[in-house]
């Protein structure tokens, strides 16, 4: 029988989530169809798409921009939350808690939310062969991609990690809501800066602002070096892979976090484990 899966989003046309989604069915050998979902800016909206599309038999649901916060907020007031989506209060992957739906809930009382994108960053970082144990991490920025990578890292079991972000209290009160919110992290010491006092040789910096966007550069100080770049866009010229890749440092953007957060979200729906080394080489 044919799995319904949905992307919902506004915009929606670029994601390419459908195709990805059925590269890993190709792989698991499973029949489903995957679409993008439209839908107008509001909450209201929202719900009514959700809930529709669960009630029709649904799967499971991708959730982008600027859905993630609603999203978090109907799995708060309903099914539940995964730890890391709690943590990133944002969802990214919508299914439905089955032993609500046994106890007797509705689709509607039973929809759970679950955050995979830090996840799939360190999914992609993992492939990539990049050492997380005992690295020494820097993540520059402090919006809402920073904020979702910090648990998954810090799980990998890294050893120290500063944030820096050009506004500094937003860095500081990133940490202490991450503290309240993540035993985790709490046991974690975190160091945080401006951009520009970075200093220092780290294994890994991960650039989780949102400046490639721009045609801005950030204000790196000469002083600051690592084997390992990452920044979490993709898709364009990126100066923070550039100006790492001159000195040396291995580089990466995005685009593989985008694969490993779609992965975890199909292997949280159907219980197929995803090769996905095999399936981007299908998407190239
Ligand atoms: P996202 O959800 O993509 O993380 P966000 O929550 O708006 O988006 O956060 C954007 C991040 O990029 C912030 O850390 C922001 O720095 P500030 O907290 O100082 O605003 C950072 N950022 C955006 N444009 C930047 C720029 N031109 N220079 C440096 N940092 C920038």
């Amino acid at each position: 029988m044919t799995q319904n899966f949905i992307v919902i989003g506004n915009p929606i046309d670029h994601s390419k989530s459908p195709e990805i989604h059925h590269v890993f069915a190709a792989q698991a050998g499973l029949d489903i169809h995957y679409q993008r979902q439209y839908c107008p800016n509001d909450a209201a909206s929202f719900t009514a798409v959700v809930e529709a599309f669960f009630h029709g038999g649904g799967v499971g649901a991708n959730v982008t921009v600027p859905f993630k916060q609603v999203a978090y907020d109907c799995c708060l007031a309903r099914g539940g939350l995964s730890e890391h989506a709690k943590v990133a209060g944002a969802v990214n992957t919508l299914l439905l808690n089955k032993d609500l739906l046994k106890e007797g809930s509705s689709v509607k009382e039973a929809l759970y939310g679950d955050n995979t994108d830090g996840q799939g960053l360190v999914k992609h970082i993992i492939s990539l062969g990049w050492p997380l144990n005992g690295a020494q991490v820097a993540i520059i920025g402090a919006g809402g991609a920073a904020r979702g990578v910090i648990l998954p890292l810090i799980q990998a079991g890294i050893a120290q990690l500063t944030l820096a972000n050009r506004t500094l209290s937003k860095a500081e009160m990133l940490i202490t809501e991450l503290s309240a919110a993540s035993l985790d992290i709490h046991h974690h010491a975190i160091n945080s800066c401006t951009t520009d006092k970075l200093t220092g040789q780290f294994d890994l910096i991960i650039n989780a602002t949102s400046i490639g966007l721009s045609d801005n550069t950030l204000p790196l100080a000469d002083e600051v070096n690592c084997h390992y770049a990452y920044d979490m866009m993709y898709g364009r010229d990126l100066p923070f892979l550039q100006h790492f890749a001159g000195r040396g440092a291995q580089t990466s953007d995005g685009y593989g976090m985008l694969i490993g957060q779609a992965a975890l979200s199909f292997e949280r729906w159907t219980g197929h484990t995803i090769d996905v080394n095999q399936a981007t080489l299908a998407l190239e």
